[in-house]
């Protein structure tokens, strides 16, 4: 899935994407197609200067579009901004495709400075779903009834003491990995708690590795999966996401858990990035000098699941998903790493990271 922003994109690619809209089975489907055509949509009797139209989209095939601007139908309101002409095609439903937009547009409005996003609906039990709060009932532009929903993501930010240690507190960090799989539920939520809990297990065993931060850098090591299916992108937006609120230490542990030996190729699964993007993702995580932190989180995505379970089971479930590559190398480097973390805590590591008593 790749999200174009419809007016960064080239007259021939706009009109391409405007008669993809004009398909849309929806009555502000063809508004809005008739508002591009006419190039009315950016003005100040729609939805503004400065709007942005984003569509979700899968190589030539268009799955949704919303937009983000400064007006709704809402007149004489203070709140902006807004996430409008919400539309997904039929055939894309029920994917959390929606999901996966609405993370993008969040994090547009975000670095924009924004600290929340509102939509007008008249669903009921619909943006629910992606943590959207009601807020109040308003009229339209044409004196009909609209319910104001608000997306609040400001309590996402580092405070002073988060952004001096580099990672959220705990109960923020939770928040945080429940409200992204608000945007793309799936079973690396699971995930993400097994790595914590096993991270945080294995590090007080060590005795020299702070179990508090162990098991914040497991909880969010996976947090770019918030932004969709992606395969090496969810490392390079984990890590982004996590440096532009103001949490490195995360940023950094998002970066580095697909790469036990510091190249591109160790990372089993699609190359999904622009080459820009995965040239600047080389260039960090080789600049990195691999630390504990970042081998115990390698260590626990290797030995969880949902649960905890065997290293090579776990490796060859991901050779089979790749159609049977794994490099040789990256097996031995896993397996090294266990026996030095089995040194390190002079016990058996999966019942350490199962919290069996006696473990250690
Ligand atoms: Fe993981």
């Amino acid at each position: 899935m790749t999200i174009l922003a419809y007016y960064d994109l080239t007259a021939a690619e706009q009109a391409h994407w405007r008669e993809a809209i004009s398909a849309s089975d929806w009555r502000g489907g063809q508004n809005l197609y008739r508002l591009l055509a006419e190039d009315e949509l950016r003005t100040p009797e729609w939805i503004g200067e400065g709007a942005q139209l984003f569509l979700l989209t899968e190589g030539e095939r268009q799955c949704g579009f919303c937009t983000l601007a400064g007006n709704d139908d809402v007149p004489d309101t203070p709140l902006k901004p807004w996430v409008g002409f919400v539309y997904t095609f039929p055939e894309w439903r029920g994917g959390h495709n929606f999901g996966t937009l609405l993370a993008h547009v969040v994090e547009r409005a975000r670095t924009e400075g924004h600290t929340a996003v509102y939509v007008s609906t008249d669903h009921i039990g619909l943006y629910e779903h992606y943590g959207f709060v009601f807020r109040e009932q308003a009229k339209d532009l044409w004196g009909g009834d609209t319910r104001v929903y608000e997306l609040d993501f400001g309590w996402m930010l580092a405070d002073e003491t988060e952004r001096q240690q580099g990672l959220p507190a705990r109960a923020k960090a939770e928040r945080i990995l429940e409200a992204s799989n608000l945007m793309n539920p799936g079973p690396w939520r699971e995930h993400s708690y097994c790595v914590a809990l096993a991270a945080e297990r294995i590090a007080r065993a060590c005795g020299d590795i702070d179990p508090e931060c162990a098991y914040l850098s497991g909880l969010l090591h996976d947090i770019g999966r918030r932004f969709g299916h992606g395969h090496l992108r969810h490392v390079y937006d984990g890590w982004k996401f996590m440096e532009r609120l103001g949490y490195p230490a995360a940023g950094r542990i998002c970066l580095t858990h697909s790469f036990k030996r510091q190249f591109l190729e160790d990372y089993v699964g699609n190359h999904d990035l622009t080459p820009a993007e995965e040239q600047e993702t080389v260039e960090a995580m080789t600049a990195c000098r691999y630390g504990d932190m970042d081998r115990l989180i390698q260590l626990c995505d290797s030995i969880c699941g949902a649960t905890v379970v065997d290293i090579e089971e776990r490796m060859l479930d991901v050779k089979r998903r790749y159609g049977g590559f794994y490099p040789q190398d990256k097996w031995d480097a896993n397996i090294a790493l266990l026996h030095d973390f089995e040194r390190r805590t002079g016990g058996d590591i999966y019942r350490i990271a199962r919290g069996e008593k006696g473990a250690s």
